[in-house]
C-alpha cells in the first residue's frame, strides 16, 4: 500500500490559511467543471486537511467560501434540483483512521456493525439517473450536491447504463462515470484523429466527455452502479445485486467486485487485496469504499451535510502526479527505434520516486504541445512504466522552451527515418551492432585492440558483422576487403580476436550488454554459474540466488537472456566464453551465498582470507589497470573482491579521490593501502610478472 503522509503542516497566519481557501477553491472550480486540475490528488487532500486543522483551531476565523464542509468543495452549481441530496465521503487515509472512524461509528449506534461492504473508489464522476417506467428520462450531473447539470444528451455513449431496466420501476441509480483504461486510449486515439489534444487523464476525459455536446466524435464512457434513490431500506450488498438484476453495471465481476466483510479485519485484508490489484484493473480508483452493509445500520447512522456517516474513504495514494519536465532524452533501442525520454523534477508517485518517464514518441510530444520547463501530469501505477500524460498548460510562466528534437541518431550520428511515428536510425539493428561491437570491444569487456569506433563501423557496413559472434567467425581474407586494412592489422586484429575467444567469462558475459549487469554484476553472475551454458540455462528463479539479483531484475535478465540465447548458442559454438579460464570456478561454488563477495577466491596467494574493496583512481604500477584488471588481480592473489564496504571487508585499496568508502573503511576500522603499497604486496601476480 503506498505510504501516504497523514501529517498536516499547520497554516501559520490567517493570510496562509486565506491563501490556502482560495488555491483550494480553484483547484476544486477547475476539477468539478471541466476536469482539468493546477494540484495533483495529494495536494488537494493535504491542503483541505490544513484548511480543516485551521478552522478548528480558529473558528470564528472560517471564510465563507472556505471549502470544507461542502460537496465539491462548494464549487459548481447545477439547475437541476436532485430528489435526495448527493453526498460525497469522508475520508481516512490510514488503517489507524479507519479504525479510528469504524469505532465511533460504533460508538454513535450503540452497538457494533452487522457487516461491512467493502468495494472500490471509482475515479469518475457522480451522476444520477432517472429512470420512469423503467425507461432512463434524465442523466444528471452532481453539481454542489442539491443540484446537478442535465447531461441527458450523454447517455446514450454511456456504457451499462440501460435505457431501459428490467423492470418498469420509477427509479434513479446513482453510481460513476468513467474512462475506462481501455476507453481511455481509444479517446486518446479517437481525439488525435480528430486533431484534438489528448485528455491528460481518465477523469478530466469524462468530465469533458459527458459535458460536450458538439463533438464530431463520439467517446464511449462506463457507469459503474452503486446506490439508488427508493431501493435505500436494502442492505448495501442486496442493493448492488438488484441493481445489476436491473441490467445497471456494477463492480461485481471485476476483480475488485464489492465484498461483504464480517468485522474489521476482513475488512482491512479486502482493502489490501484490492489495493495490490490496483494497477492491474481495467479501471482508475483513488481509494476504497468501505460502507456499513446493513440498510438498519445506515439509516440509524444517518448523513451529515457533506456526507454519510455510514460510509467512508479509505484514499489510496494519487497515481497521478504534477511535476516539472526538466529535459528529454533520446535513446536509441536494440532496433534502432528513437524513443524519447522526459527527465523530471523527481516526484513521489505512490511511494516511488519518478524521475524518468516515457514520451513514446516525436509525434506525440507534439500532440501534447509538451514544452521544456512545463508542470506536467505523470501517471505511475503498480509495475507500469510512468508516462508523461499532459502539460498543464495554464500554468506557465513563459520562461519555457521547445522540446528539440535531435537532427541525427544520437548513437551513431547517423540519419533519422522520421516517415513513422516512431523515428528510427536508418541503420536500423546495425546502429546497435556498431554500438555493441564497439562495447563488446572495450576495455573492460573483450579488450580487443584495434577494433575502435571507425572499424566497427566498417566492419558492420561490409556486412562482415552483425553482432559480437560474427565477430569470431572474420577470416584474414574478408578483413582484407576492408579499406585501409593491411596485412598487419589484419593479423593484429585476428590475433586480439583470437585472445578473446579465450576471455574469461564474465568478460565475455559482460560484452553482451545485458541491461541491469554492469561490470560488477557480470563477474557476480559468472562466479555463481561458472559457464556460458549455465548462464543461458538460468531462468529467473535461479538467477535470483545470485547477490544482489532481486526478482524484478532476475525476471528482466532472464528475459534478455531468452533473447539472447541464439546469440549464447553461436558464440558457444565458436568456442567463445567456453574455456574455464575461470580460475576461481570451483571457488566460486565455495564462497556462494556470500553476501558481499563479487569474485570468487580464494586461491592461495597473498591475500588468502581477505575481501578487498578497491576505490579511487589507481597509481603507481596499477595505473595502467582497469578496475575489472585490478579485481582480477585482487582474485589472482588469494583474495575476494568485492564493490562495497562492509564489516566483511578486511582490505581498502583507496587511490587518488577515494571518498566515502574510504571513511567508511575508516570509521569499521579496515585496513588501508595505498595502490603502491597495494601493488606491492601482490608484486607476484601482476600481469607484467
Ligand atoms: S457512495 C451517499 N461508493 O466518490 C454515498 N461513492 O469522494 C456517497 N465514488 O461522491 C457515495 N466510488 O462520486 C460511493 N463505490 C462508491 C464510490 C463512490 C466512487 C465517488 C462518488 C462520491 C465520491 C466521494
Amino acid at each position: 500500500m503506498g505510504a501516504m503522509t497523514t501529517d498536516t503542516t499547520p497554516l501559520p497566519s490567517p493570510a496562509a490559511y486565506a491563501a490556502a481557501v482560495s488555491s483550494a477553491v480553484r483547484a476544486a472550480t477547475a476539477y468539478y467543471t471541466d476536469g482539468s486540475t493546477p494540484l495533483g490528488d495529494d495536494e488537494y487532500d493535504a491542503l483541505l486537511r490544513a484548511i480543516l486543522a485551521y478552522e478548528q483551531e480558529h473558528p470564528d476565523e472560517v471564510l465563507p467560501e472556505s471549502p470544507s464542509g461542502k460537496v465539491a468543495g462548494g464549487s459548481v452549481q447545477g439547475d437541476v434540483p436532485h430528489s435526495v441530496p448527493m453526498l460525497s465521503l469522508d475520508n481516512v487515509f490510514s488503517d489507524e483512521e479507519l479504525a479510528e472512524w469504524a469505532a465511533g461509528l460504533e460508538r454513535r449506534l450503540g452497538r457494533p456493525v452487522a457487516a461491512w461492504c467493502v468495494e472500490p473508489k471509482l475515479d469518475g464522476l457522480a451522476v444520477a439517473a432517472r429512470y420512469q417506467g423503467g425507461q432512463l428520462v434524465q442523466l444528471l450531473t452532481r453539481g454542489d450536491g442539491l443540484a446537478g447539470e442535465d447531461i441527458t444528451h450523454a447517455a446514450e455513449a454511456v456504457l451499462g447504463l440501460p435505457a431501459t431496466l428490467a423492470e418498469p420501476l420509477d427509479l434513479e441509480l446513482r453510481g460513476e462515470v468513467l474512462l475506462t483504461t481501455a476507453q481511455f486510449d481509444e479517446a486518446n486515439r479517437i481525439r488525435t484523429e480528430h486533431g484534438a489534444t489528448p485528455f491528460a487523464h481518465p477523469r478530466s476525459g469524462a468530465a469533458g466527455t459527458l459535458r460536450a455536446k458538439d463533438r464530431p466524435y463520439r467517446i464511449e464512457l462506463t457507469f459503474f452502479a452503486y446506490g439508488a434513490v427508493g431501493l435505500d431500506h436494502l442492505d448495501h450488498s442486496a442493493l448492488l445485486e438488484a441493481l445489476a438484476a436491473l441490467g445497471a453495471h456494477t463492480a461485481a465481476g471485476t476483480p475488485a467486485a464489492p465484498l461483504r466483510c464480517a468485522d474489521l479485519a476482513q475488512v482491512g485484508q479486502r482493502i489490501a487485496a484490492i489495493t495490490a490489484l490496483r494497477s492491474a484493473l481495467p479501471f482508475g480508483i483513488d481509494g476504497v469504499v468501505v460502507k456499513a452493509d446493513a440498510g438498519a445500520d445506515q439509516q440509524a447512522a444517518g448523513s451529515g451535510s457533506r456526507a454519510p456517516r455510514w460510509a467512508v474513504a479509505r484514499k489510496l495514494a494519487a497515481e497521478h502526479k504534477v511535476t516539472r519536465l526538466l529535459a528529454v532524452e533520446w535513446n536509441v533501442g536494440r532496433t534502432g527505434i528513437i524513443a524519447p525520454r522526459a527527465v523530471l523534477e523527481p516526484v513521489v508517485i505512490d511511494g516511488v520516486t519518478v524521475t524518468y518517464a516515457t514520451l513514446h514518441n516525436p509525434a506525440d510530444i507534439t500532440r501534447r504541445g509538451l514544452m521544456l520547463g512545463d508542470q506536467v501530469f505523470v501517471y505511475r501505477a503498480g509495475d507500469v512504466i510512468p508516462r508523461v500524460e499532459a502539460p498543464l498548460a495554464d500554468q506557465r510562466t513563459g520562461a519555457e522552451t521547445e522540446i528539440v528534437f535531435p537532427e541525427a541518431c544520437p548513437r551513431c550520428e547517423d540519419a533519422i527515418d522520421s516517415s513513422e511515428q516512431r523515428w528510427r536510425c536508418v541503420r536500423g539493428r546495425a546502429c546497435q551492432a556498431v554500438a555493441s561491437v564497439r562495447y563488446a570491444a572495450g576495455r573492460d569487456q573483450l579488450d580487443i585492440e584495434g577494433l575502435g569506433g571507425t572499424r566497427a563501423v566498417q566492419l558492420v557496413e561490409s556486412g562482415l558483422v552483425s553482432d559480437l559472434a560474427d565477430l569470431f567467425t572474420l577470416t584474414k581474407e574478408q578483413l582484407l576487403t576492408l579499406d585501409r586494412m593491411g596485412e598487419v592489422s589484419a593479423d593484429n586484429l585476428l590475433a586480439a580476436i583470437e585472445t578473446a575467444r579465450g576471455a574469461a567469462l564474465h568478460r565475455v558475459f559482460c560484452a553482451l550488454g545485458v541491461r541491469g549487469t554492469g561490470r560488477t554484476m557480470s563477474r557476480r553472475i559468472a562466479a555463481h554459474f561458472g559457464s556460458l551454458a549455465a548462464i543461458r540455462a538460468a531462468d529467473a528463479d535461479t538467477l535470483a540466488e545470485v547477490d544482489g539479483i532481486g526478482p524484478e531484475k532476475a525476471r528482466l535478465i532472464s528475459a534478455e537472456l531468452l533473447s539472447l540465447a541464439p546469440l549464447l548458442d553461436r558464440l558457444a559454438a565458436q568456442g567463445v566464453g567456453t574455456q574455464v579460464a575461470e580460475p576461481q570456478r570451483t571457488a566460486a561454488v565455495a564462497a556462494e551465498g556470500d553476501g558481499e563477495t563479487v569474485g570468487a577466491g580464494p586461491l592461495a596467494g597473498p591475500l588468502t582470507g581477505e575481501t578487498v574493496v578497491v576505490t579511487g583512481s589507481m597509481t603507481g604500477p596499477l595505473a595502467a589497470l582497469s578496475r575489472t584488471e585490478v579485481n582480477e588481480l585482487v582474485e589472482r592473489a588469494g583474495g575476494k573482491s568485492s564493490s562495497s564496504v562492509s564489516q566483511r571487508t578486511t582490505l581498502l585499496v583507496a587511490g587518488e579521490k577515494a571518498g566515502s568508502k574510504r571513511a567508511k573503511a575508516e570509521s569499521l576500522g579496515i585496513r588501508i593501502l595505498s595502490p603502491e603499497e597495494f601493488a606491492e604486496l601482490v608484486a607476484d601476480h601482476l600481469p607484467s610478472a
